[in-house]
Formats: structure tokens, sequence, C-alpha cells
């Protein structure tokens, strides 16, 4: 299957002409569902949603939309999220902040010349795409708001056309109907999980990479990902289920988003149902494969492999001296760098179809990683074509869990996986905050939906505080403050790590739930 139409292809070569190529690395694998069906759209620019989405006009107010979203989105955004300001925090010609001082400081010692910052670092700290000119007027203003809308949402041009989207008729369209005109669907985990993870992760193909020089040079390190907690840490601007009244076309829209036939009932269960640990274990799923993607990525091109950040870092960084707490696991093999420890876990039982011939994939994938130092890129490119049809196959499979609804029953299940075996592995800090994240995510939510017998919240809510000081599980959510100080945190944090305690509470809490079913 060739993703190369001619026309395109003579698009991307007048591209590489007018400016050096953004795409670097092998072609990805994984369908991503944010890029995938790509239309032909592109950005409109945050002023165009914003004259909408700020405050709902009268006329909208009349017919009822804002039962279905709130269209104050933008004001909230731009008054509270973190995003609208993650340009301002790194911009090179205002060192207002430490960071806009650091920002310079990296550029500086990566001897970027002209359009470098912008080709690798607005990619992800304002979202600039490669469709976008950044030495356009238009353009340059835009970028200024950060990651703006159409960076989460898709680019707007064909979605905004003809009033399409702000029809009622829209609301009944799938995720998969809707990206043919540019918008992602944040509604459906894996397409949010991929659309937030370009970033938070990294996507080769998007120029969205954290390379070792530019952690080496001072960047940050980019913590483990979990959908809901991260979407916890942000300003809601939208309304979630439970929020919205009865609606028009509330059929439809139910029935294109998860098996059901819409009627009341069904509705009402769907409602009542798991979301939020839906989503985590959606997002935690996807992240698994992007990583895998990454690895995949990385190999076909012997200039974008052996970087070392995808390498877990702390197989290096660690001091030397005796009993050092070493983040070797037991299953790992001494003195072979090994991909990040937290991307690298599997969720047994998850997934449906053939889980065989992903494990098998896996194992052989980790293998060459033992075989030779840094992994044994010719075995890795072997399992090209295979790894893409698995990866394809649990695309699609995600796709039909999320239609599904997570009774109580799944929840103390998936709990039960999340943490079985997992005393080797949460040795490793990143990996012991990432699943106490998921763990968190989905007591809360047990609580929240009453549960757990109210006995049992009096070991509960302690052996939680324990667990977000041993982790400092909390991200940084004011829009101006700088992630800087709260990294500096989680480093030390990270070094007076007790893992054998987080061990014990993660599992005292999964125990706590699963007794009081
Ligand atoms: C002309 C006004 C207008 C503009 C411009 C506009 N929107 Fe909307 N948008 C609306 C209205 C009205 C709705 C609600 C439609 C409905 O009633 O279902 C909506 C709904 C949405 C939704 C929810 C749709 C869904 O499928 O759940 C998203 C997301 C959205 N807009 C994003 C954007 C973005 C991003 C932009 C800029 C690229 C934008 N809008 C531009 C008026 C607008
Ligand atoms: C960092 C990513 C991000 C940015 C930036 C962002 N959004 Fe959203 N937006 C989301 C997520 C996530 C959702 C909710 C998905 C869900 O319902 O679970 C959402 C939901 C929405 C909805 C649907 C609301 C509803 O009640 O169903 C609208 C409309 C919307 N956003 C408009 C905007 C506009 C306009 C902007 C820019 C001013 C914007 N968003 C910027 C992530 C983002
Ligand atoms: C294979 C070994 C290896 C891995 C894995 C690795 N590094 Fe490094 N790191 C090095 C070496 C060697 C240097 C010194 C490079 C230089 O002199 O420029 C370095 C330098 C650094 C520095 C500069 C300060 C210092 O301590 O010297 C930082 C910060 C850093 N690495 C962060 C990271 C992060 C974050 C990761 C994981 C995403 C990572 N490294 C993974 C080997 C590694
Ligand atoms: C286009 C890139 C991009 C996308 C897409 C994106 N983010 Fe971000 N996000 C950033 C950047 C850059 C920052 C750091 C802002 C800063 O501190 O300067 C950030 C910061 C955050 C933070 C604060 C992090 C911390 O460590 O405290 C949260 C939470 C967050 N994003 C959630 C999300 C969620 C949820 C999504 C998907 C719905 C998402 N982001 C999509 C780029 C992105
Ligand atoms: C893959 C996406 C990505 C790329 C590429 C990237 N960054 Fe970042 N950057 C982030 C995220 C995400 C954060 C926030 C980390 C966190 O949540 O702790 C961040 C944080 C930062 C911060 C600290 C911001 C603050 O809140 O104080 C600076 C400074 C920074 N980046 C500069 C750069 C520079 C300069 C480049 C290019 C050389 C770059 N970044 C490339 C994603 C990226």
């Amino acid at each position: 299957m060739s993703h190369c139409k001619p026309l395109s292809l003579l698009l991307a070569l007048w591209l590489c002409f007018l400016k050096p190529t953004m795409v670097v690395g092998g072609e990805p694998l994984l369908i991503d569902p944010h890029s995938s069906k790509q239309s032909d759209a592109t950005p409109v620019g945050v002023k165009e949603c914003a004259a909408c989405h700020s405050a709902p006009s009268p006329i909208y107010q009349d017919r009822g939309v804002t039962r279905f979203v709130r269209l104050i989105e933008s004001k909230e955004w731009l008054e509270r999220d973190k995003h609208s300001y993650a340009y301002q925090l790194v911009r090179l010609d205002e060192l207002k902040h430490e960071s806009n001082k650091l920002a310079s400081e990296i550029t500086k010692k990566l001897r970027y010349k002209k359009g470098d910052f912008e080709r690798n670092c607005l990619t992800c700290h304002a979202g600039l795409n490669a469709s976008e000119d950044y030495d356009s007027r238009d353009v340059k203003l835009d970028l200024e708001y950060g990651v703006r809308c159409e960076s989460c949402h898709g680019p707007g041009s064909e979605y905004t056309k003809r009033e399409r989207h702000q029809q009622t008729s829209w609301r009944g369209l799938k995720p998969e109907e809707k990206s043919e005109f540019g918008m992602w669907d944040l509604t459906s985990p894996s397409t949010a999980a991929a659309v937030c993870l370009s970033c938070h992760l990294g996507n080769i193909a998007e120029n969205r990479f954290v390379t070792h020089a530019m952690y080496a040079a001072g960047h940050p390190v980019l913590p483990p990902f979990d959908l809901q907690i991260f979407l916890n840490a942000m300003p809601p601007h939208w309304k979630t289920l439970q929020e919205k009244p009865t609606f028009e076309k509330q059929s439809e829209y139910y029935q294109a988003h998860f098996d059901t036939k819409g009627n009341t009932d069904e509705i009402q269960t769907i409602k009542l149902s798991y979301e939020k640990t839906r989503r985590s274990m959606i997002g935690g799923l996807v992240a698994n494969d992007v990583g895998l993607d990454l690895i995949h990525q990385g190999a076909a091109k012997t200039e974008t492999w052996g970087d070392y950040s995808n390498y877990n870092c702390m197989g290096c960084h660690q001091e030397l001296k005796k009993n050092s707490k070493s983040v070797l696991l037991d299953s790992r093999i001494p003195g072979r760098p090994f991909p990040a420890n937290w991307l690298t876990l599997d969720y047994p039982k998850v997934h449906a179809s053939s889980p065989e011939t992903h494990d098998t994939l896996r194992r052989e994938l980790f293998a060459s990683f033992d075989s030779v130092p840094f992994g044994d890129t010719q075995r890795i490119n072997q399992l090209r074509d295979r790894q893409r049809q698995s990866l394809e196959e649990r695309f699609l499979d995600r796709r039909k869990m999320e239609r599904q609804v997570m009774s109580k029953e799944d929840v103390l299940q998936w709990l039960f996986f999340l943490t079985q075996n997992r005393e080797d592995s949460m040795k490793d800090f990143w990996v012991a905050r990432q699943t106490a994240w998921m763990v968190c995510v989905a007591i809360d939510e047990l609580v929240e939906h009453g549960a757990i017998a109210a006995i049992a919240l009096d070991s509960v809510d302690p052996a939680k505080k324990e667990l977000q000081k041993l982790l400092r599980l909390e991200l940084q959510i004011d829009r101006k403050a700088s992630v800087l100080e709260s990294q500096s945190k989680i480093l030390e944090t990270a070094n007076r790590f007790d893992s054998a305690r987080c061990v014990a509470l993660v599992k005292a809490l999964v125990q706590t739930a699963i007794e009081t079913r």
C-alpha cells in the first residue's frame, strides 16, 4: 500500500525546495486516527474559532446549542489553559521568564540557525503544522497563541466551511467521518490520546521529537502520560456526557459513539458507566503503540537510529555507587540500553484480537535490544511489515473497544491486571508514577459511583495521599506557571523513591476496591 499519490509527492518535493523538509525518520506504522484520513484541510487560525466559541450568541442560545456545547471554549482556553501560554514560555525575543532564558540557551547550545527553532520546537510549543508557513505574518501572530484550537481539534478549513460542523446533523457523525473533514473527535479516547501524545511523547513524522541533544542542552524531561490525568489537569472547556442535558439529535450522537440504539435507558446506562477509567485504559494502550511506532520509525533510517532519548534515561544517568538504586529490572540484560520502561509495559488480556501475534512481535522486538547494544536495526526492520499489520488490528480493536462501556466489574478486572506482577517494573519511578496515576483514576471513579464502601474510604484516602507524596503525582495546572520548578521537585522525588512502599500502597488500594465489590 503506497501512501504517495503523485500529487502529494509533487507537493512534498516542492516543499523540500521551499523549506528544509520537516520529515525525519521512517514513515509511521500506526494508523494514526488524527492523521490517517488526513483531509486536505488547512488551519484557519485561532481568531476564526474564537469568533463563535468565546461567548454564545443569542441565535445559538435560542437554538438550544448551549445544551450541547458551552460556546465559551475559547475564553476558557485563553484565560486558564497552559496550552495558550506554551509559546510565551519559550519565545526567544522576550526573556520574561526563566523558561525563555532556558529556551534561548538550548537553541544557542544546539547552534540553531534561522528557522530551526520554529521547525524543531514550535511543532510542539505552538502546534506548528507542516502546511503552515511560519514566515507569514498571519501564521506568526497565530503561533503566539501557543498550542491552538486546531493543534488539538484538527485543521478547520473544511469543517467550518458552509456551516458544516455548526449544524446539528454533524452531531450524528462518527469520529472517522469527522476526520474526513479534518476534525479529530476528541471524545474518542483513542483519537484524543494520539493527539496529546504526538506532543507529550513525540511523533517523528510531525517533527515532534525531543532529541537527546535537546535534553543534554537543558530541555525538561517529558513525564509519562495518562490521558485522564492529563485531562484532569486542563481547565475543562467541554461538557462531559453527564453535563449535557437532553439535546437535539441526542440519539444519533450516542449511536455515532457507542454500540447503542440510542434510547433513553441505554443513554442513561452510558452516562452511568466508567468513562474515566475507560479513557485512562485506552490512553495507556495507545501510548504503548506510539512507543513501538517510534522505535520502528527511528530504525527505518540510520540517521535517526540510536538517539539516546529513545532509551531509558536512568540506564545511563545513574550514580556509580554501591547498591545504587539502579533501575535495572530483573527482566533486563545488563549493559544493553532498553527503551523507557513505562512504554514497554503491556496490558495483558485487554486486547481481543490476535494477542499472540502482538506478544511474539514485542518479544522479538525487545530481544533485538538484548542481542547487541542499542538494538539491532536489521532485526527490527525485519519485523516492520508484521508490526504494521498488528498495530493496524490493534487500532481497529480500540475503535471497537471504545464503543463499549465499562462496568464496575470491568474496572475491577482492569485494576487487577494493571497491578499484577508489577513488583519488578515498579522499581522504576516512572513506571510507578504511571501505574499509580491509572490506579487513582479507577479508584476515584469507583468512589464517585459509590462503589467503595464508606468504611473503606478511611483507608483509601490516606493511601492516596501518601502515594501522591511519594510520587509527586500532581501536574502543573496554572496557566503561566513554568514546569521547571515542579520538574526539579519531581526529579528530587525520583532520586529518593521508595519502590516497595509504592507497590504496597497500590496493592492495598486495589485490594480494598476488590474486597468491597
Ligand atoms: C460560525 C461559528 C463557528 C466557527 C467559526 C467555529 N465554530 Fe465550532 N461550533 C460552532 C457551533 C454553533 C457549534 C455547535 C454545533 C451544534 O449545535 O452541534 C460548534 C461545535 C464545535 C465543536 C464540537 C463538535 C463536535 O463534534 O462535538 C468543536 C470541537 C468545535 N466547534 C471546534 C471549532 C474550532 C476548532 C473552530 C476553528 C477552526 C471552530 N469550531 C469554528 C460554531 C462555530
Ligand atoms: C490541548 C488540546 C486542546 C486545545 C488547545 C483546545 N481544545 Fe477543545 N477540547 C479538547 C478536549 C480534550 C475536549 C473534550 C473531549 C471530551 O469531551 O472528552 C475538547 C472539547 C471541545 C469542544 C466540544 C465541547 C463539548 O462540550 O462537547 C469544543 C467546542 C472545543 N473543544 C473548542 C475549542 C476551541 C474553540 C479551542 C481554541 C480556542 C479549543 N477547543 C482548544 C482539547 C483541546
Ligand atoms: C545511552 C546512554 C544515555 C541515555 C540512554 C541517556 N543519556 Fe543523557 N547523556 C548521556 C551522555 C553520554 C551524556 C553527555 C553528552 C555530552 O557530553 O554532550 C548525556 C548528557 C545528558 C544531559 C546533560 C547533563 C548531564 O547530566 O550530563 C542531560 C540533561 C541528559 N543527558 C538527559 C537525558 C534524558 C532525559 C534521557 C532520557 C530521555 C537521557 N539523557 C538518556 C548518555 C545517555
Ligand atoms: C501541539 C502540541 C500539544 C498537544 C497536541 C497537546 N499538548 Fe499539552 N502541552 C504542550 C506543551 C508544549 C506543554 C508545556 C507548556 C509549558 O509549560 O510551557 C503542555 C502542557 C500540558 C500540561 C501540563 C503538564 C505538566 O507537566 O504539568 C497538561 C496537563 C497537558 N499539556 C495536557 C494535554 C492534553 C490532555 C492534551 C490532549 C487533549 C494535550 N496536552 C495536547 C503541548 C501539547
Ligand atoms: C515533542 C514535543 C516537544 C518538542 C519538540 C520540544 N518541546 Fe519543549 N516541552 C514540551 C513539553 C510537553 C514540555 C512540558 C514538560 C512537562 O510537562 O514537564 C516542554 C517544556 C519546555 C520548556 C519549559 C517550559 C516551562 O514551563 O518552563 C522549555 C524552555 C522548552 N520546552 C523549550 C523547548 C525548545 C527550545 C525546544 C526545541 C529545541 C523544545 N522545547 C522542543 C514538548 C516539546
